[in-house]
């Protein structure tokens, strides 16, 4: 049925040592109706509406972090791949926490469907969710990022670009596993992007791309950038048009690419971002 109001319900969340502001309306099951704030164990992602009820359970959950496998550590980072079939109620908590935060969002209550990869900081309390991405088990899309989400304590710490990367990362490996079968497999995020999304997505691609202009002698086509990267032709296009480096010449599009404006976009790409240190990675595709 049509939900009529989709004002903010609940205006601020306790997660671990941080109490954060959300962002956007996300439909709590009608028994969180009368609260404006709700308690989250960091751990298990169970939701609360009273502190006492979540010391009481921060007593007896023993998860110290997300369930699932630990597929990459790298210092104090690890990532989680968390199958959405085997926790559901896990995969369930965290859509509603990230649809807080996130604005045109459909909610998926299939989570069976996803695979989440939820990243953490770790110290001797635990592993603490700084932000996650979801894929789809079998995206027909070539989506290789269904969401993306780092906590507001968490932001603009260049781990959005860690995720992007991190995604990136694991489709060349699927690629790599796959090559025979699916020739040319590129990925992209599902659209609608939020303008944050957009931005960050925007300067991992300019930095990935620019780095290959940079180092590649002669020519070279939208196609070959897109085999080289696993990242969609529109999406590089769409990149490079904006950095203005495209002319349209006889009918095709040129990548004009003078070093010296290279550089200056580069710069303005900003960081880099965390590295994905590949050596750390203990992952094989799903099948
Ligand atoms: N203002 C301006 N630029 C911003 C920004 C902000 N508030 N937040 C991110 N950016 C841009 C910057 O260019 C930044 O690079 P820089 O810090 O080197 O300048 C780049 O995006 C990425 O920053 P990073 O620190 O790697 O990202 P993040 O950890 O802050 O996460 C999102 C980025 C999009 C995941 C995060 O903002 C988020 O979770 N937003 C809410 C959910 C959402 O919109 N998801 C995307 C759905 S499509
Ligand atoms: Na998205």
């Amino acid at each position: 049925h049509e939900e009529f109001t989709k004002v903010k319900n609940i205006a601020t969340i306790e997660l671990g040592r941080y109490e954060i502001e959300t962002w956007y309306f996300s439909p709590f099951p009608p028994e969180y109706n009368d609260c404006t704030k709700l308690y989250f164990c960091e751990f298990c992602l169970s939701f609360m509406k009273r502190k006492e009820q979540l010391q009481r359970h921060m007593k007896k959950c023993d998860l110290k972090h997300p369930p699932g496998d630990e597929i990459y550590r790298s210092g104090t980072l690890s990532m989680f791949e968390v199958d959405g079939k085997k926790n559901k109620v896990y995969g369930q908590n965290l859509c509603y926490l990230a649809k807080l935060f996130l604005d045109h969002k459909t909610l998926y209550y299939d989570v069976d469907l996803f695979l989440f990869y939820v990243l953490c900081e770790c110290d001797d309390r635990g592993c603490h969710m700084v932000g996650y991405f979801s894929k789809e088990k079998h995206s027909e899309e070539s989506y290789n990022l269904a969401c993306i989400l780092t906590l507001p304590p968490y932001q603009r710490k260049g781990y959005g670009k860690f995720l992007i990367a991190f995604s990136n990362v694991m489709l060349l490996y699927e690629i790599a596993y796959e090559l025979s079968k699916k020739e040319g497999k590129v990925g992209t995020p599902e659209r609608p992007l939020s303008d944050l999304g957009l931005l960050s997505y925007r300067g991992y691609w300019t930095r990935v791309l620019l780095d290959i202009l940079k180092k590649h002698k002669g020519n070279i086509s939208i196609k070959e950038l897109s085999d080289m990267t696993a990242i969609k032709a529109e999406d590089i296009l769409s990149t490079l048009q904006s950095l203005e480096l495209i002319q349209y010449r006889k009918g095709q599009h040129v990548i004009c690419a003078d070093p010296k404006v290279l550089d200056r976009h580069l710069k303005a790409a900003g960081r880099g971002g965390l590295e994905v240190d590949v050596s750390k990675l203990i992952w094989t595709p799903y099948k």
